[in-house]
């Protein structure tokens, strides 16, 4: 468990925008100091210096492109070079792929693998080693109502979700009696600029979604109570229950007509 937000530090992996950005402003409006990480440093700065006024908590930044191998260790050793033990980690940096096979970029799908699989595997073992040295911290690692059943056009990002909950699951069970609480958040359609980056620009918009205020208090209500996951949104929490009752060719054939490619 945490032994404080106020004062103590959180490292957010995407804070330059949607969920990412809105867990720094939640968790510094809670008086924690801040290490943001993401590429687009301008975002980062701009977030740093509205947190800092808002807030009066300190805030680093880290550029990185963290699906570069090598880069999750690096930007922890400038982490610790700068003195900072990490209390919190949100793993939230992520990225989403919808795209048929014959559209796949093979090199594409990878970085999502390296992304949202390795990175996230990576930050989470280096810094819950050094949390249960201290016997206190926390990670929260954002999954996706995805997490839970295979979906057509959207094969390797729902797998690459799948990973992050069973990992974080078993995690969780792990740490929990040595007073480290892993929680994974999964969240339903949001409104971010995921689905643009995804290749489905509007989506959200133009489906049933949440705002990132809503997910994110969702997450940190379920970190508070040492939860191992929560799916954010009753109506996604059914879904997520409802895959289990159905065979699982049932499912995956009916994930189908989500992202099927309209007929030009
Ligand atoms: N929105 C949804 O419907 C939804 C649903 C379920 C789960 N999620 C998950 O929620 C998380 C946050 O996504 P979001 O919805 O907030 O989307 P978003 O607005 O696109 O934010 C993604 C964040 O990840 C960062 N990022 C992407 N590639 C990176 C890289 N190579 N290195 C470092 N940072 C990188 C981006 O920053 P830079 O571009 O500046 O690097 C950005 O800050 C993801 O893990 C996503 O899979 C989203």
């Amino acid at each position: 468990m945490l032994k404080a937000y106020a004062d103590h530090w959180g490292l957010i992996t995407g804070a330059s925008s949607g969920i990412g950005a809105e867990f720094a402003r939640q968790l510094a409006a809670r008086g924690m100091h801040l290490v943001l990480v993401a590429r687009r440093e301008q975002r980062l700065r701009e977030l740093a210096n509205e947190l800092q006024v808002a807030h009066g908590t300190k805030c680093e930044i880290i550029v990185s492109d963290l699906a570069k191998p090598g880069e999750p260790a690096k930007v922890l050793a400038d982490v610790r070079a700068r003195g900072i033990d990490v209390e919190l980690l949100v793993n939230n940096a992520g990225f989403g792929m919808v795209s048929g096979i014959d559209e796949t970029e093979v090199d594409r799908a990878l970085e999502l693998i390296r992304l949202n699989v390795s990175t996230l595997t990576e930050m989470t073992l280096l810094v819950v080693k050094d949390q249960v040295v201290r016997g206190h911290g926390g990670v929260i690692n954002i999954g996706s109502v995805v997490a839970f059943q295979p979906v057509g056009y959207m094969g390797v990002y729902a797998a690459s979700k799948a990973f992050v909950l069973h990992f974080s699951e078993a995690l969780w069970a792990e740490m929990r009696p040595r007073g480290v609480t892993v929680t994974t958040l999964c969240p339903g359609t949001t409104r971010t600029e995921f689905f643009d980056v995804s290749g489905v620009p509007g989506w959200a918009e133009k489906n049933r979604s949440q705002d990132v205020k809503t997910v994110v208090r969702t997450g940190l209500a379920a970190f508070d109570k040492r939860k191992q996951y929560v799916v954010s949104g009753w109506i996604n929490y059914i879904l997520s229950l409802a895959v289990r009752l159905a065979t699982r060719a049932t499912v995956v054939k009916g994930s189908m007509s989500v992202f099927r490619p309209r007929k030009k």
